[in-house]
């Protein structure tokens, strides 16, 4: 990974400036990890077109990479070609697999290699990475049969994973988080009999719809498909799978058009799949300027544009229950629009931001604080009381993609310029959001 430089790390945020313009943000940071993980045991060769080039899925590519895959450089339009191994051809690696800052390379991976029969593999990741929980994988992994060891028990990484004969199970997940489940469901392609996934509530379903188009055995059911049932047996095909833009990395932008005055902006080729659509029913909560257009369906996922324009009379919002998984990776940038609305939002049953990352709730309670935003932070959440001026002053990214970008739209809105630190995190799942911001701000 670079080490960014100093002057890098450290920008400088000015205020004011309406955006304007048309933007097309990167592809999809969670549909790009699973295009490389199941092309690499697929049969056959896949084709990515709008691959994210970004450091997580470049963290997955190389894991892959020194397991015996062959991946191309990525070329322009984001196009990637994959020669898959099949279902159980991945080599032991020469050395320690690297998953840089990315829970879902880890995660995704282990269920990956739980069933790669007679290999070892020892993953690890940055300091963040390796602070975060890793038995809610592993646990699970075993009750299948799985090996996984790791420090504290086997929460944390580094861990150790050696392939086993797996056997299908039924298992409940206690957390709605999709890189639990995927991770089981790629464990279950090498299982002996069926394997069934319960989830408490529905999180994002990318893994389900592209492991059908790939040729797997999979069924979903239950109330609100929280049920997939994997039935193993069928290799995996290489596919052309095509990337839309990631509705994650278009929140920024969501939130900036709608809460800095004189803006208008034109978001293009948007994801739109119901279970990452949480921000939009928020937006729509807060009577935002939002229009779908050009909704269409591209390589089995739903895409459209999104015009959005600012809005001065935003209504408060109340986040909890089964919307969180939705929306979860927009909570930091809702938290600053929560800023802007008038009135009290309240955001409930968010203890997983705790574990991204960083404790999302934490830092963005701290650093919005730090501008006199009024935030009280609870244990599964916050209170935003919006309305107060914020000023400007020394932000902290504390090395969190996503609240580098939030802080960037929260800064434009201030009283004085500010400055942010660690900033080059934006590059995690957003590599040109800096100069896609200076674009936007350049109306002509
Ligand atoms: C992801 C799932 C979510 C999300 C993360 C990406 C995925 O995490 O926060 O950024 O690609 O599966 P959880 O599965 O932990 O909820």
């Amino acid at each position: 990974m670079k080490v960014p430089s100093k002057d890098q790390s450290l920008r400088n945020l000015q205020i004011g400036g309406e955006l304007y313009g048309k933007v097309k943000v990167p592809g999809d940071k969670s549909i790009s990890h699973r295009a490389l993980l199941f092309g690499a045991i697929a049969k056959g060769k896949t084709i990515i077109e709008g691959l994210l080039p970004a450091e997580d899925p470049l963290s997955t590519a190389e894991c892959l990479r020194s397991m015996g895959v062959t991946i191309s450089p990525i070329k322009k339009g984001g196009i990637v070609e994959v020669n898959g191994v099949g279902l159980n051809g991945l080599k032991e690696p020469q050395d320690i697999l690297n998953c840089g800052n990315s829970g879902t390379t880890m995660r995704l991976i282990m269920g990956l290699l739980a069933g790669q029969e007679g290999r070892n593999f020892i993953l690890t990741g940055d300091k963040s990475l390796r602070n975060r929980p890793m038995k809610r994988v592993g646990q699970p992994l075993k009750i299948m049969g799985a090996k996984v060891s790791g420090r504290c028990g086997g929460d944390f990484a580094p861990l150790s994973v050696t392939g086993n004969k797996l056997r299908g199970a039924v298992i409940g997940t206690p957390v709605a988080s999709a890189q639990i489940k995927s991770a089981i469901l790629l464990a279950s392609l090498n299982a002996e009999g069926s394997t069934t996934v319960i989830e408490p509530a529905r999180s994002r379903d990318h893994s389900e719809r592209m492991l059908k188009a790939f040729g797997a055995n999979l069924e979903v059911g239950g109330e609100m498909g929280r049920h997939i049932t994997v039935s193993p047996g069928n290799d995996l095909k290489g596919q052309s799978i095509i990337v839309p833009g990631d509705i994650s990395s278009a929140a920024f932008w969501l939130v900036a058009g709608s809460i800095i005055p004189g803006s208008e902006l034109i978001i293009e080729n948007v994801g739109l799949n119901p279970t990452r659509t949480g921000i939009l029913d928020v937006l729509e909560e807060m009577e935002a300027n939002i229009k779908l257009i050009n909704k269409r369906d591209v390589a089995g996922e739903p895409v459209g544009d999104i015009e959005v324009s600012y809005q001065n009379q935003l209504k408060p919002f109340n986040l909890d229950g089964d919307i969180i998984p939705r929306l979860v990776d927009e909570i930091p940038i809702l938290s600053v629009a929560a800023c802007f609305c008038r009135g009290i939002s309240k955001i409930k049953g968010a203890n997983e931001l705790r574990v991204k990352e960083t404790d999302r709730l934490a830092v963005m309670a701290r650093q919005l604080k730090r501008m006199g935003a009024k935030v009280d932070e609870h244990q599964d959440g916050l209170t935003i009381y919006g309305g107060n001026d914020l000023k400007g002053c020394e932000l902290d990214s504390e090395d969190d993609h996503r609240v580098a970008m939030s802080l960037a739209i929260a800064s434009i809105m201030a009283n004085s310029n500010s400055t942010l630190r660690r900033s080059e995190a934006a590059a995690i799942s957003y590599p040109d959001f800096w100069s896609d911001l200076n674009r936007l701000q350049q109306k002509n």
